[in-house]
């Protein structure tokens, strides 16, 4: 299939692209870079454009005859959209308005959209279900919502078939160093983590007084490499059926001391760990109950042990 890839520029979406294309499909990047790398795009073609650009989608999807979207391109920063929430409702909602339009004009008739944990809030059980009540906690959270409920809302009218995936926390890289997990500024976890066991430099722990058993917070971490397969998959899913609203989370919570102590191992070298408060809008704890993706997506999620064995050490291209 030829496969239009918004966002194909980022950590997800290139990593997404690079399986597109191992397992025979055509990805075509559409990304406006904003936070992507150009040097990423090697998968297939790419068009350089804004995903609030109507006109610019509606030509790529007729050029490539696309036949399917994956839908990555969003603001994604928690922090920064407590700051400029304007923004992240115009990048995010008002994208994804455009991108419907646009699909609608092409007769593109499949959609994955890239939804987040994020839509729950705070958690009100120790799992979160994809049932459970949406009270976002950030704008962020709140424009990835809202585009879900414009999308579920839309797509029977105009007869589009769509999965809404609500990842949890992504981690890992491509085992082979083409793509890799890299964000400027660089505010994930992991790659922080790493680097800092590394070089010896400080690691910045948001927040050691939530109402976790360690007063770190506690997340649901998914190899990169895993969900892009989950993407693939719910293609196949959504063929045969209009919708799919699917957590993609392993369903185990690791805490970030936790998550210190196990890059300590790997590495092999102790972390400098500098505490500062919560950050606005961080929930304290969200782990995914998993029992409906286990449905339809049947799969051995690596564990967050084996992916920080890989990420030790490993060679990081670009
Ligand atoms: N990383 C995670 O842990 C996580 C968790 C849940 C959901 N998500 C969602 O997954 C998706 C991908 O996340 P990521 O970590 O790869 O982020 P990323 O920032 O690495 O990638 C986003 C890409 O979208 C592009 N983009 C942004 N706005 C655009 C616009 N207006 N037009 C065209 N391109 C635009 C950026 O240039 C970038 O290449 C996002 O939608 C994010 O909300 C990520």
């Amino acid at each position: 299939m030829n496969i239009l890839v918004t966002g194909g520029a980022g950590y997800i979406g290139s990593h997404t692209a690079k399986l597109l294309k191992k397992t025979g499909h055509t990805p075509i990047v559409f990304d406006n870079l904003s936070n992507g790398w150009a040097e990423w795009v090697k998968f297939g073609p790419f068009v350089f454009g804004d995903i609030r650009n109507e006109e610019a989608l509606y030509q790529a999807l007729y050029e490539f005859k696309v036949d399917a979207v994956i839908h990555f391109a969003a603001k994604a920063y928690v922090e920064e959209s407590t700051r400029l929430p304007e923004e992240y409702f115009d990048n995010n909602v008002c994208g994804t308005v455009a991108l419907l339009k646009a699909m609608k004009r092409a007769g593109a008739r499949h959609l994955v959209f890239s939804s987040s944990c994020a839509t729950y809030g705070n958690a009100k059980t120790p799992t979160i279900r994809e049932d459970h009540q949406h009270e976002p906690t950030n704008p962020y959270g709140l424009s990835k919502w809202q585009c879900e409920q414009v999308v579920a809302t839309v797509a029977p009218v105009i007869g589009l078939h769509f999965a809404a995936l609500r990842y949890f926390n992504v981690i890992g890289n491509d085992p082979e160093g083409e793509v890799y997990e890299k964000h400027e500024p660089e505010t994930h976890v992991l790659p922080n983590l790493i680097r800092a066991a590394e070089t010896g430099g400080t690691f910045t722990l948001f927040g050691t007084d939530h109402p976790t058993p360690d007063g770190t917070a506690i997340r649901d971490y998914v190899y990169v490499m895993d969900l892009a397969l989950a993407h693939i998959r719910a293609l196949d899913v959504i063929a045969s059926q209009e919708c799919l609203i699917s957590n993609v989370g392993r369903g185990q919570g690791v805490s970030v001391r936790e998550l210190v102590t196990t890059v300590e191992e790997a590495v092999g070298a102790k972390v400098n760990v500098v505490e500062k408060p919560i950050r606005p809008g961080d929930p304290p704890e969200l782990v995914a109950d998993n029992t409906f993706l286990k449905t339809w997506f049947k799969h051995d999620f690596k564990t967050v042990k084996d992916v920080v064995a890989g990420l030790a050490g490993a060679k990081r291209s670009g």
